[in-house]
């Protein structure tokens, strides 16, 4: 199987869908791969490193479209300069992986459809924990985090640091975070680590560890209303939330020098919680980094792709930032493509897995059938990273909560689960067996230890299985802290002779099973401290 790497025509873009690293994996995948000539060019990789990656180089674009089965992009097709169109090249049958923005773009997928091509389109991959791998929006939202800081300090006439000189004194610069999430946090890393006071603010209030434990301040706002919506995301806030963060702002505008604002809710156009005035009440030399810009911008002056000085404020709204560090934003997309390549099978075993929730969502449409958007699947996965919305894992069953849930998991979450009954049957029915063969030879203690060792695998499984994937992790730790039972046997050991083998083991038996015991507890409160707030926390927030 062949993939093409093509040159990205888009205005100004640099990056690339495959570096000479990202090559190797994709022939360790199984994959001939061919890059068009200069692809790599502005990302700073030369023909010459794709060819020592083992790459071939081929001349033109159109060459790698026709000859390609499945052709690796950043930018969603477009139009050619020369005219044409991309999507025109892509050979019958074969498979498409870039950024598509269909429900921006219903015009590229009709265009795509008539080519009987499989679309998957990276922008569309769930933001679920198992998909954090091949999740490209957070990588290059992460660049354009520490880009926007880099932006910000490129206008700004000051150092970020405060620094004491033989020549005087130089403040350290204070920076503004608006929205947290992952380039909101990213921005908070890098204004950090450049020396800055940096002070976040965001809607869903879950976030404050994560920003304080970078070293800003959480901006509090005295207002009852959670801005944690599902799966993660945040959801859109009343007008009167929104009129009291502004009041936020508006007073802290005159006191900051750089403002860094990343409010989004996806699908929506971005609020406005940057007024004119605002901007006019800042310090002459201050900043303002817009990433929202492409979606109407959180400052009402941006202008999406320019830099502006508006009476001596710099906004800049650049909607391009993961382009202007191409070669990291290259290496990752690329590897988030390697990951999702590897799932779905290599070249070996490339496959199309509608069952894949992860390959569903981005998945556009298959041999030019359109099947975006997917089926709404009414389970989610909770999301660790962000606040998760525990109440609703288990929408039919009120009374569960999600570490208790045992529902069958949904059709196509695979495991059998549409199966559930006959698929867990078998194993029973083989441990029968087993027993019912052990019992004719073996001593009768041998068989009633085999039956309650059998049973007890049996129940862990289930318990287990039903659990939601993301809580694995604290489930685990509690099965670890319960298999403390051990203890007990241990201690009946340590009774016996002084110096004996069974005395010795007992000991060690204890030794063990307390460490796993403190452990497993440890680690589950630091799990579950992740997942939820208790109320007297909740309180003290919106009172503090
Ligand atoms: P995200 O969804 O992880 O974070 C957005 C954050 O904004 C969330 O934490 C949310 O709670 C918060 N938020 C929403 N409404 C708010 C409000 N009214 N007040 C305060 N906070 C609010 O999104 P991500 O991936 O961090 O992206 C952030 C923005 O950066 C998006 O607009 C995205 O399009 C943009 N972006 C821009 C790029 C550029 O080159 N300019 C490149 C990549 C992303």
């Amino acid at each position: 199987m062949r993939v093409g790497i093509v040159r990205e025509i888009g205005l100004g873009e640099r990056r690339v869908a495959a570096t000479p690293d990202t090559t190797k994996r994709l022939i360790k995948l199984g994959f001939e791969v061919q890059v068009e000539a200069g692809a790599g060019e502005l990302a700073s990789f030369q023909d010459a490193d794709y060819e020592s990656a083992g790459a071939s180089i081929a001349p033109t674009a159109t060459e790698v479209w026709d000859t390609s089965d499945l052709v690796l992009k950043v930018r969603p097709p477009d139009a050619l300069p020369e005219g044409g169109h991309e999507a025109d090249h892509l050979r019958e049958g074969a498979t498409l992986i870039s950024f598509i923005w269909p429900s921006k773009n219903p015009e590229l997928v009709a265009r795509l459809s008539g080519r009987k091509v499989t679309v998957l389109a990276m922008d569309q991959i769930p933001r679920i924990t198992r998909a954090q791998k091949m999740d490209a929006l957070s990588s290059m939202a992460n660049i354009a985090g520490y880009r926007a800081v880099i932006e910000a300090a490129s206008f700004f006439g000051r150092f970020f640091t405060g620094q004491m000189t033989a020549a005087g004194k130089v403040p350290p610069a204070k920076v503004m975070v608006i929205g947290a999430g992952v380039a909101g946090l990213a921005a908070i890393g890098a204004a950090r680590s450049l020396g800055a006071i940096v002070r976040a603010f965001d809607t869903r209030p879950g976030v404050k560890e994560q920003i304080e434990s970078m070293g800003a301040e959480f901006l509090e706002l005295q207002f009852e209303e959670e801005g944690a919506g599902e799966g993660g995301y945040a959801k859109e806030m009343s007008p009167a939330f929104i009129a009291a963060e502004m009041a936020l702002f508006a007073e802290q505008a005159r006191d900051v020098d750089i403002i860094i604002t990343t409010a989004l809710i996806p699908g929506r156009p971005a609020p406005v919680l940057i007024t004119p005035e605002m901007v006019e009440s800042m310090k002459k030399g201050s900043v303002i980094v817009d990433l929202a810009a492409e979606n109407g911008g959180n400052c009402a002056l941006t202008q999406p792709e320019r830099v502006i000085t508006h009476r001596g404020i710099t906004i800049i709204g650049y909607v391009d930032l993961p382009s202007r560090l191409a070669p990291t934003a290259s290496q990752l997309y690329g590897s988030n493509l390697c990951h999702m390549i590897a799932d779905m099978g290599g070249a070996k075993a490339w496959h199309i897995d509608r069952e894949d929730e992860v390959i569903r969502g981005a998945l556009i449409m298959e041999n030019g059938e359109v099947c975006w958007p997917p089926p709404r699947i009414e389970k989610k996965e909770v999301e660790p990273a962000k606040r998760p919305s525990v109440k609703p894992v288990a929408k039919r069953d009120s009374h569960a909560v999600a570490l208790k849930e045992s529902r069958p998991k949904q059709r196509g979450h695979g495991h059998g689960a549409d199966t559930g009954r006959p698929s867990s049957l078998w194993p029973m029915v083989a441990a029968a067996v087993v027993i019912a063969a052990a019992s004719q030879f073996a001593p009768p203690e041998f068989v009633a230890h085999l039956t309650v060792f059998v049973l007890a695998c049996f129940v862990g499984w289930q318990v287990v299985w039903n659990v939601t994937p993301a809580l694995h992790t604290p489930l685990m730790s509690v099965t670890n802290a319960v298999s403390g039972i051990i203890l007990v046997g241990g201690m009946l050991n340590v009774a016996g002779p002084l110096g004996s083998p069974a005395t010795l083991l007992g000991a060690l038996a204890l030794l063990l099973s307390a460490i796993n015991v403190a452990g497993g507890f440890l680690v589950t409160q630091r799990m579950l401290k992740m997942f939820a707030k208790s109320p007297e926390e909740e309180r003290g927030g919106q009172n503090g």
